[in-house]
């Protein structure tokens, strides 16, 4: 057994818009633990969504982590403006930085916590010489772009492989997994090594937020139970 606790994070890609605020507010009543925010730029991937604006305002609605994942080219341009506006952390991709060690240390310099974010296709291995310096590391277990997609499988294979490398470094990260959890996938994804699981349509698709979150943490806090002290 380990002390760790499961923690859910929300994406409000699957929230009715029109209603932000009250969602928001719901699903913190609800027991979320970090609001998942996705920004999406058109190009890095095939859909567009909100932008700092949004973030200030609802950085007054809840008192959560707002967890803001950019899925935009260039986000060196934009890490001030979303620190400015409330963000708690700040994940780039891999794929969209150029000099990821640098964004990822002006994302700290900014107070805000950084990670690092793989695309279903990318290694784990590429965060080796960086991960002494993340805050945390966000694996998709989708292609970005869209809510509601289906679970990749092979998912659960890397996150066990990023586990290794920073049992290999003695360095804690905390895992956090993105894309297709629900009710079906999350005690594999948690028991792989994710101690933070984003949740997007399981989430906002349901009728009872309550209860929705009360059984997604207890079937992945069994995953994370079921890992022993190692992982
Ligand atoms: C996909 C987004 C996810 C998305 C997850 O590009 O990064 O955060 O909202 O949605 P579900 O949980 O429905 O797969
Ligand atoms: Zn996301």
């Amino acid at each position: 057994m380990n002390d760790m606790k499961i923690q859910i994070a929300p994406s409000i890609l699957s929230a009715d818009f029109g209603r932000l605020a009250e969602e928001v507010r719901s699903v913190e009543m609800a027991g979320a633990d970090v609001i998942h925010v996705d920004v999406m730029d058109g190009h890095f991937v095939p859909n567009i969504t909100i932008g700092p604006m949004v973030v200030k305002a609802l950085r007054s609605v809840t008192n959560l982590p707002l967890d803001v994942h950019l899925m935009i080219e260039f986000p060196d341009r934009y890490i001030d403006a979303f620190a400015q506006a409330g963000a708690s952390w700040i994940t780039v991709h891999v794929e969209a930085c150029t000099h990821i060690h640098r964004t990822i240390n002006a994302i700290k310099a900014l107070g805000v916590k950084a990670g690092a974010v793989l695309n279903p296709a990318t290694s784990p291995s590429t965060l080796e010489y960086l991960l002494a310096d993340l805050d945390l590391v966000l694996i998709m277990s989708v292609n970005p772009g869209f809510g509601g997609q289906h679970f990749i499988p092979s998912s659960l294979g890397k996150i066990g492989h990023l586990r290794k490398l920073l049992a290999i470094l003695d360095h804690y990260v905390p895992i956090e997994v993105d894309g297709g959890v629900n009710f079906q996938t999350i005690e594999a994804v948690t028991s792989a090594g994710a101690d933070i699981c984003v949740a997007g349509s399981a989430v906002f698709g349901s009728h009872d937020y309550e209860a929705t979150i009360k059984k997604l943490k207890e079937l992945g806090q069994k995953g994370i139970d079921e890992r022993g002290v190692s992982v």
